[in-house]
């Protein structure tokens, strides 16, 4: 069935987008273990790919942290305990994972592998549970389309207020998605930014990420 819930379409677009920034990276570090090292040349592009990723994770947990959990605590049953526990889990391996790329290119790979992996195993586990609870009719039930756009209003706001400089996560958003997703997910942004800022005046802000995109 098609997904009708606006909430939980967006949602699933900043979920799909996280778990493909960390697949890669993951199968980047491995590459790059398997070839004793990373090249100078491409530590900057796998550095600002990680930083980017983080900054939307860090942002995407703070969005639901302070908006959409304390909305639907008392609408919708869900371990919401849980989820915030994971939440600071996932935070305080965000920190370990800054440590890390301060020591690319030389020695940091290793450590940045485990620390993806740890995070990686956390988070997949984590939006089954979230996207299990928060289904499009059970949030349907609580809240209208039209509320339901408000809060994704909202969420989107926050989100791009927490997550890093537009020019490299907007172009981020974008290229880990593909196909109708990405399709869907860029028909929410303004003409200019997917004609004009993203493809020519932003584009020197993100080429160096451009290898590690879709
Ligand atoms: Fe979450
Ligand atoms: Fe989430």
């Amino acid at each position: 069935m098609k997904e009708t819930s606006p909430l939980i379409v967006g949602i699933l677009h900043i979920h799909k987008v996280i778990t493909r920034g960390l697949t890669t990276s993951l199968s980047k570090c491995d590459e790059y273990l398997s070839k004793q090292g990373i090249t100078q040349g491409e530590t900057e592009g796998f550095s600002l790919y990680l930083k980017t990723l983080m900054g939307i994770l860090h942002a995407h947990h703070l969005s639901e942290d302070e908006i959409a959990f304390p909305y639907f605590k008392t609408k919708v049953k869900a371990p919401f305990d849980q989820l915030e526990d994971d939440h600071r889990k996932m935070a305080q391996l965000l920190i370990n994972l800054e440590k890390c790329l301060l020591d690319l290119p030389q020695d940091g790979i290793h450590n940045l592998s485990d620390v993806l992996t740890t995070l990686n195993k956390i988070w997949g586990p984590h939006i089954k549970i979230e996207e299990e609870n928060f289904t499009g009719e059970k949030l349907l039930a609580v809240a209208g389309f039209k509320e339901q756009l408000e809060i994704t209003k909202s969420l989107t706001a926050h989100g791009m207020k927490n997550s890093g400089p537009g020019p490299l996560t907007v172009p981020f958003l974008f290229y880990n998605l593909e196909g109708s997703d990405r399709e869907a997910f860029m028909m929410n942004f303004p003409w200019i930014v997917k004609k004009v800022l993203v493809p020519f005046v932003w584009r020197g802000r993100w080429k160096p990420m451009s290898k590690f995109f879709i």
